[in-house]
């Protein structure tokens, strides 16, 4: 089966995508992407990642939670212990998606085919967790959405696409 293996963050103009276990921006029309390219799909996170969910497991998705905490429950998720048995855990589906957080995305750069960012014109000085670098000779812009603005928080953001080369 040809599978994707796909990220999707939003991210920050420097980089940043979490501040003290949350995220910099919370902006509505990226949790309706979110959802609609993620639903009916296997989602994997971090531990700290599904921590930091609202409600917990999101649903109409398999959540795949990533711990080396061998006692470590919630429910409606999925434990593994590693992103290769995350990935082989989903690997009936062909599309996955890779939802955070940084150390988890930092792993999975090197496997994954497509990148689905929200790329945010602001920084965010006191952010903790970055994106990890996106290397240009690896990977190219497929897909950029005219910039938008949130009218809550005022930012400007797009939908931007990055496919893996070759
Ligand atoms: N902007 C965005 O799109 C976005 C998306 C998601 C999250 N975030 C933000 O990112 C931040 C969290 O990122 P983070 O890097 O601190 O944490 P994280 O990646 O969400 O979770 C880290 C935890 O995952 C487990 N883990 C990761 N790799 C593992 C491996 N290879 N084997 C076993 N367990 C592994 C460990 O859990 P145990 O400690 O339980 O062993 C580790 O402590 C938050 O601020 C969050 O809001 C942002």
């Amino acid at each position: 089966m040809s599978r994707h293996i796909n990220i999707i963050a939003i991210v920050a103009r420097d980089g940043a995508i979490g501040v003290r276990g949350d995220q910099p921006f919370h902006i509505s029309d990226d949790f309706r992407r979110f959802k609609s390219l993620t639903l009916n799909h296997p989602i994997i996170m971090g531990r700290k990642t599904f921590e930091a969910l609202p409600k917990g497991a999101l649903p109409g998705r398999r959540n795949i939670v990533i711990t080396r905490d061998t006692s470590w429950t919630a429910p409606d998720t999925e434990r593994v212990s590693s992103l290769e048995d995350a990935i082989a855990t989903a690997s009936d589906s062909d599309e996955i998606f890779i939802i955070g957080g940084g150390s988890v995305y930092t792993q999975a750069l090197s496997v994954a085919s497509r990148l689905y960012l929200t790329e945010v014109d602001a920084d965010v000085p006191d952010a903790d967790t970055y994106f990890p670098a996106i290397d240009p000779g690896l990977w190219e812009k497929t897909e950029s959405l005219p910039t938008a603005t949130d009218t809550r928080s005022g930012v400007n953001y797009r939908f931007t696409t990055y496919s893996r080369k070759g």
